[in-house]
């Protein structure tokens, strides 16, 4: 089945074609990151209008690079949450008029799930049962995957997201948006040891995750670092060495408790998803944690971590492929916990 992924919840446009039988055919991204830098974040307005100017000539492009014609595509999948309601109602509402013309089915796809199945476009894929660790800009969860479609959710953060903890503490230091991976490249030159943080909540137990304590901690280090300097700007090294210790605070937190799901599950497959997954000393920690477990994590390439279509376009071919097409009016969920979801 050749099904057209459209992914546009929130700044950047993602367009993919996926087949059942031959895999991922062709994917193109546009991100909005520049025009929303400006701002210091994503402004949904503006994001809106930018899906209208990009998707259609990235659909386009798409189809042409692996030499196909709109006439050929048997169903459209396209994200229908969670994510800015306008920001989805623009994909939605061209993968519906284009599949009206082609008299070709669409589905709605749940953003996370995409995230979720994104490591299996690599070569090397988790079978079922598995333990996923969700991380992405607006969500942190760990869920027991049974099966394609059905997830149950062990424990989720309390508060904020580890991406947006991520783009919060960079944003504190004045580094330009998007603030994680700028973060993560500054950690490289971090020295060791300078700057202590608190691993928040693997005290107590569960597998509930908080971050706004993190946030706050970081906040008064760069303050009493800030004043430390008499009142002048925090100098490279400094931001260097603040945001390895609050890269290794997040990053030792997630493992402990994956290490933590694993155990309770009793399963021997980690796989990580979302934007946060691209994170290198995410992966290194989780490898040596996993090892220790004689378990085994799997994750995507980075491009396949952050936001993009080959997700949206594979999980709208597995899902479309076992019978299940959109039916009735189009229904955009803005939130949407991912166990409602129907199994596969
Ligand atoms: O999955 P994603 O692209 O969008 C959402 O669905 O939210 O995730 C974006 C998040 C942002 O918070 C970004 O800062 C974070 O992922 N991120 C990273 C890295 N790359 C992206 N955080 C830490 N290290 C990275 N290398
Ligand atoms: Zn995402």
């Amino acid at each position: 089945m050749l099904v057209l992924g459209i992914e546009t919840s929130c700044d950047e446009t993602g367009v993919a074609l996926y087949c059942n039988q031959r895999g991922l055919l062709a994917h193109r991204l546009y991100s909005q990151i520049d025009m929303h830098a400006q701002y210091g974040g994503v402004v949904p307005e503006l994001a809106s209008r930018d899906h209208i100017r990009k998707t259609l000539p990235l659909i386009q492009q798409t189809l042409k690079d692996c030499g196909h014609t709109l006439q050929q595509l048997e169903g459209i999948a396209y994200t229908a949450g969670p994510g800015l309601m306008g920001a989805l109602m623009v994909g939605a509402c061209l993968a519906k008029s284009l599949a009206a013309a082609l008299e070709i089915p669409t589905l709605g796809i749940h953003h996370m799930e995409g995230h979720l199945l994104a490591p299996l476009l690599e070569d090397e894929q988790p079978e079922c049962p598995f333990v996923a660790l969700l991380v992405s800009g607006g969500h942190t969860q760990l869920i027991n995957v049974k099966a394609i479609g059905q997830y149950e959710l062990l424990g989720e953060s309390l508060d904020d997201a580890a991406g947006e903890a991520f783009d919060k503490a960079a944003k504190m230091m004045g580094l330009p948006y998007p603030g994680g991976p700028t973060l993560a490249k500054l950690a490289e030159q971090g020295q060791p040891g300078r700057y202590q943080f608190p691993r928040p909540m693997v005290d107590r137990p569960g597998l509930d995750f908080s971050f706004s304590g993190l946030k706050t901690y970081t906040r008064n280090t760069i303050e009493a670092a800030r004043i430390q300097a008499g009142d002048l700007p925090l100098d490279l090294q400094t931001k260097a060495d603040i945001s390895l210790a609050f890269e290794q605070a997040v990053v030792s937190t997630l493992s402990i408790k994956c290490k933590r799901a694993l155990e309770q599950t009793q399963c021997k497959r980690l796989i990580i998803a979302g934007g946060v997954s691209a994170n290198r000393a995410l992966r290194e920690a989780l490898k040596q944690m996993t090892k220790q477990l004689n378990a085994k994590v799997y994750y995507a390439k980075p491009e396949f971590c952050t936001d993009n279509g080959a997700m949206i376009a594979l999980t709208g071919a597995l899902r479309m492929q076992a019978g299940q097409i959109d039916q009735g009016p189009l229904s955009l969920r803005p939130r949407w916990p991912m166990e409602q979801l129907p199994a596969l």
